[in-house]
């Protein structure tokens, strides 16, 4: 019979787990949802009675205050929940190696085995296995080989595919309206049928027609594929960016040409001083692994121009600050606005502004931490914007320029700033991508 989802484990209470499994306990009242992790301050956090989750993200905190305590709960105790569930989700990270084999491009696997280890150990009756994190490209077949050398008789798993195209800062918008959620299962009538119960968790608000169902190898290749293509977008518009700079062209007026041909589309197309996050470089030095051990370098080189690029778009705007300030910055003052790797998200890693920072160190100037970005902006030779919070379209620019070193600078790595307003105030403004 096919099989009915009551009692979802999920493994790792991250930026995915947390926000993806909150998400499936609000929209399916009858399923129970428990969350688990080893990291005990971390389900703490969860568990707050103020609700201090431990990440931001809008609307996260909205959606745990409606089901916690009914339906989702969150725990230190793996096994148990591995016990009751009839779905397992697996969310636990996949850095990229640092030491050994593939250091530096492949993914460390370590956690998605450990995790899998512990349900072979702990399971007494079958369970739907989902791999949530994004894995290399069968990874499944790993799982699944872990799993039945461990098993007890009697009991089955079924190994799915469901990577998570969520983006941190609008998880929970993203969650509620996917664009599509993926299943990859065996085209077993085994796998189909578990591929039906996940789906069927799924349709409990997303539209049938946006569940795509497809092989094990294809899911876990797309959500590679997905990012690779989404960073090779921003490198294309940063590469480009570097041209407009050089010719008096303006990166905005490009993008917004160019986005108007239907078959490019206006998103994605947003020059920056590049893209940070924990995910787009991982992903792609995954998929430059993956087709190097295929004995496929030309492809490898490919995608591996698109972290190289970004790189350089790092690098080409931390030069352009110390050639602007007269070419050294040794002993200035520089305010650095925004240090997550995006807006709406209190996530750091790989941001674009920790690469700036150390540039900035290594040439001796001088960068603080403080609260506001008034009290950063007092008495600096130059102000950098490194992430496109809304509050900094609210800085009084006025107040600024008046309690800053002369001649003042400003640079906009994220197109936020109407810069001929500073201009008329007397900054000296530089844009990415603007060739003024
Ligand atoms: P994270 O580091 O925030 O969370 C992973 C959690 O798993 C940690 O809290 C860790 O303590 C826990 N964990 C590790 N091993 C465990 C084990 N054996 N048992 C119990 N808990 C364990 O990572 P994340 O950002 O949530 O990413 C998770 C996965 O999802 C990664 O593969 C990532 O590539 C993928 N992903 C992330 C995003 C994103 O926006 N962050 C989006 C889509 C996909
Ligand atoms: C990204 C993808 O968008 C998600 O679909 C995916 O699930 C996720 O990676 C993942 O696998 O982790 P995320 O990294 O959270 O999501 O955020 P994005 O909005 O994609 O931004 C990534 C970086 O690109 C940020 O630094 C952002 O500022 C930069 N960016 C984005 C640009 O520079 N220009 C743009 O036009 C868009």
């Amino acid at each position: 019979a096919p099989v009915q989802v009551k009692k979802i484990c999920c493994i790792g209470a991250g930026y995915v787990g947390g926000p993806t499994c909150a998400v499936i306990a609000l929209k399916c009242p009858h399923i129970q949802v428990t969350i688990v992790d080893l990291n005990k301050a971390r389900v703490d956090a969860w568990n707050s009675p103020d609700f201090a989750v431990p990440i931001y993200e809008p609307g996260l905190v909205d959606v745990v205050k409606q089901c916690r305590g009914r339906n989702l709960f969150f725990s230190t105790d793996v096994d148990k929940a591995i016990l009751e569930a009839d779905l397992i989700f697996v969310s636990v990270n996949t850095p990229t190696k640092k030491s050994g084999v593939g250091a530096g491009f492949a993914a460390d696997l370590n956690y998605v085995e450990s995790a899998t280890r512990r349900i072979a150990a702990v399971a007494t009756s079958s369970k739907i296995v989902v791999e949530k994190s994004t894995v290399p490209c069968r990874t499944a077949e790993s799982m699944r080989t872990i799993l039945e050398a461990n098993s007890r008789p009697g009991t089955r798993f079924d190994i799915l595919s469901n990577p998570e195209f969520l983006a941190e800062g609008t998880a929970i918008a993203d969650l509620f309206k996917p664009d599509r959620v993926l299943i990859g299962s065996l085209q077993t009538t085994e796998g189909k049928e578990a591929c039906r119960a996940l789906a069927d968790v799924y349709a409990n608000w997303v539209p049938q027609e946006r569940i795509l169902t497809v092989g094990l190898w294809s899911s876990e290749l797309s959500k590679l594929a997905a990012n690779a293509m989404l960073a090779q977008r921003i490198s294309s518009i940063n590469a480009l960016s570097a041209i407009c700079e050089a010719t008096g062209a303006n990166i905005d007026e490009v993008s917004h040409a160019v986005g108007f041909d239907s078959r490019i589309g206006p998103k994605f197309l947003r020059a920056s001083v590049g893209f940070g996050g924990s995910c787009f470089q991982k992903d792609i030095l995954n998929l430059v692994y993956l087709s190097e051990s295929l004995h496929l370098p030309q492809v490898a080189a490919y995608w591996r121009q698109v972290v190289e690029m970004n790189e350089y778009q790092k690098s080409r705007f931390s030069k352009t600050v110390v050639d602007t300030l007269f070419n050294t910055i040794t002993g200035k003052h520089i305010a650095v606005l925004g240090f997550a790797f995006k807006a709406d998200t209190g996530d750091t890693r790989e941001s674009a502004a920790i690469s700036l920072i150390r540039d900035f160190l290594s040439e001796r100037a001088f960068v603080t931490i403080v609260h506001s970005a008034l009290e950063a902006c007092t008495q600096k030779e130059a102000i950098i914007i490194a992430t496109e919070w809304k509050e900094f379209l609210e800085i009084d620019w006025q107040t600024v320029y008046a309690n800053m070193s002369k001649p003042a600078f400003v640079f906009d790595g994220r197109l936020l700033i109407d810069a001929d307003k500073l201009r008329k105030i007397g900054f000296k403004v530089k844009v990415i991508g603007r060739g003024e």
